[in-house]
């Protein structure tokens, strides 16, 4: 089986190219970042106290999460309810990167992750694919950009769906993620020593696509 592991932080677009890379490739894709929101999701619904990881850790018994493969992308199912713009609210954004440092929720989702890639081809995305989840994945690929282009991209991602953001605002909350993400002590995002890092500053989606299916191709064609 052939594993694609992509990182990076929050903007950079890698679980869009991801699924447009996945797709070209025949792969199938995992979106980790909805796995911990789907938690988040469970958490927010049934008002547990996401700040104390006693709490969070007894609800986990209370979830089923399960991966099923849909027509055009993942289907992710708690307690067998498909959840799809659920997953994007604030609420479930802030709380899913609180939870997503308690070492209960990374246990919890670590086996589910890696029983994913066993029996397919994969690319899967998130911020410790190819430093925890699959350190043996053939292809490794860190993707970022700028906060600013990051801020900019989401920025003009609100407007269009005609709401008028702040760009400073966005650009903090960026800035705070990032911190958060890389500073906690379990699984931080981290480029892996082995992976390729690919800066998409200056990069659309079409020529970040493209150099990540090089870059995949490179790799498999040496094996
Ligand atoms: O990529 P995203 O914004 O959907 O991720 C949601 C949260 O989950 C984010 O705070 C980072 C965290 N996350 C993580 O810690 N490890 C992963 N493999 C994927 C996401």
């Amino acid at each position: 089986m052939i594993s694609v592991a992509i990182d990076g932080p929050a903007g950079s677009g890698k679980s869009t190219v991801s699924k447009i890379v996945a797709q070209k490739l025949g792969f199938v894709h995992l979106d980790t970042g909805a796995l911990y929101r789907a938690i988040a999701y469970f958490i927010d619904k049934s008002d547990v106290d996401f700040s104390s990881e006693i709490d969070v850790k007894k609800c986990l018994k209370e979830i089923d999460l399960k991966v099923e493969k849909g027509a055009k992308e993942q289907k992710i199912l708690l307690n067998d309810k498909i959840l799809t713009t659920e997953l994007r609210s604030l609420n479930v954004t802030k709380i899913a990167s609180k939870i997503a440092s308690y070492k209960s929720v990374r246990d919890y989702l670590l086996e589910l992750q890696r029983s994913f890639a066993k029996t397919q081809n994969v690319v899967m995305d998130g911020r410790d694919i190819g430093t925890v989840v699959l350190p043996d994945a053939l292809v490794k690929i860190f993707i970022t950009a700028s906060p600013e282009v990051r801020a900019k991209r989401r920025f003009e991602q609100i407007s269009g769906d005609g709401e008028k953001p702040d760009y400073e605002e966005i650009l903090t909350s960026i800035k705070k993620r990032d911190y958060e993400d890389t500073h906690r002590k379990i699984a931080p995002l981290k480029r892996a020593d082995d992976a390729i890092l690919v800066d998409n500053s200056d990069m659309d989606l079409n020529q970040t696509v493209e150099n990540v299916l090089d870059i995949i191709k490179e790799r498999t064609e040496k094996i």
